[in-house]
């Protein structure tokens, strides 16, 4: 796999502050501007959807991103590229269960620009790989897996008293740290932020997923921006398959709304990326133009 040509820019945001990208990924994606954010970890999050809006065919076989944008070689290389810029990946337990070998590294997702991914990280003075984070209220995760127990990167489990209790009690590997963030069977995505280790600068988190965790961050309005990519196929939905929306387990239309403001949008081939900025959850509908 080379790298994949250059993505077609209509919108970028002209705000923010600039990514020294090197040369190479620069030329693929053109400039990258990230907002500030001051307080809590600026939180993007990035999705791969059909046009029907499904992120998951089923759960059995065919349950990853990688069948929505069919492989997509620019879809991988801005993954890839959005890993290269956090310090924190999370995802939530359901898409670890989904994807039991991966590990969340741009190396891992696209190992063709491996060599300029971790030249970012290191103009960005950031180690080697982002934390994984994993979240999950029942702890029940297995920590043999390659994400904790490869010792390629780092990890957190974010979980309840309970959930950490059961985990120290599986062994921990030295890679792992367990970070307990409340009670019950839903952390609220504030406390998520709260207690994760603080980075010295700017730090940033990229939020992978899945639905049900994406839907707890936008509930609590600490989603700074989505991307998404729009993948050029329809899935469809029948009653014999069960198949999982961008945001899963919480409503918002049209009790309170949540409208994105668009922020970015550029294209390869028949697919389209789009970068929306969102605030919490409004009261009513917004006004046209
Ligand atoms: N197309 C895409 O871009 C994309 C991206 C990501 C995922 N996906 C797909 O989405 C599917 C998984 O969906 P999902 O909604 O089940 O995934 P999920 O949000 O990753 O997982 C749900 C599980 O994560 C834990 N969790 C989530 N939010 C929590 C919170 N606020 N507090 C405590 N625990 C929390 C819980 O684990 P416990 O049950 O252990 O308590 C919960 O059962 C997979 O098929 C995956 O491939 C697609």
């Amino acid at each position: 796999m080379s790298p994949p040509s250059a993505f077609e820019r209509w919108l970028e945001p002209a705000d923010g502050r600039a990514v020294p990208l090197p040369p190479a990924l620069a030329k693929v994606y053109g400039p990258l501007r990230l907002p500030s954010r001051r307080g809590r970890p600026l939180v993007l999050s990035n999705f791969a959807s059909t046009l029907d809006g499904i992120v998951a065919l089923d759960l059995k076989g065919h349950a990853g991103g990688a069948d929505i944008s069919g492989f997509n070689p620019h879809d991988r290389w801005l993954m890839g590229l959005l890993r290269s810029v956090a310090d924190y990946v999370m995802v939530g337990a359901g898409t670890l269960r989904s994807v039991p070998r991966h590990l969340w590294t741009g190396d891992h997702i696209f190992p063709p620009a491996r060599k300029d991914y971790r030249a970012l990280r290191k103009a960005l003075g950031k180690p080697p790989q982002p934390v994984n984070v994993v979240v999950t209220a029942s702890g029940a995760v297995d920590l043999s897996l390659p994400v904790f127990a490869s010792g390629k990167v780092r990890a957190i489990v974010l979980t309840t008293s309970a959930g950490a209790r059961h985990l120290r009690s599986e062994g921990v590997p030295p890679t792992v740290q367990i970070i307990p963030a409340g009670a019950g069977r839903r952390l609220r995505a504030g406390s998520l932020l709260e207690a994760l280790p603080r980075p010295p600068t700017d730090p940033i988190l990229l939020l992978e997923g899945g639905p049900h965790l994406l839907g707890d961050f936008l509930t609590e309005g600490l989603v700074d921006e989505l991307f998404l990519t729009l993948a050029p196929q329809i899935a469809g939905r029948d009653p014999t398959t069960a198949r999982l929306g961008l945001v899963e387990g919480r409503a918002f239309a049209p009790g309170h709304p949540l409208w994105g403001e668009l922020r970015g949008l550029s294209r390869a081939g028949d697919h389209l990326f789009l970068r929306y900025r969102f605030a919490a959850p409004g009261r009513g509908p917004r006004k046209m133009d």
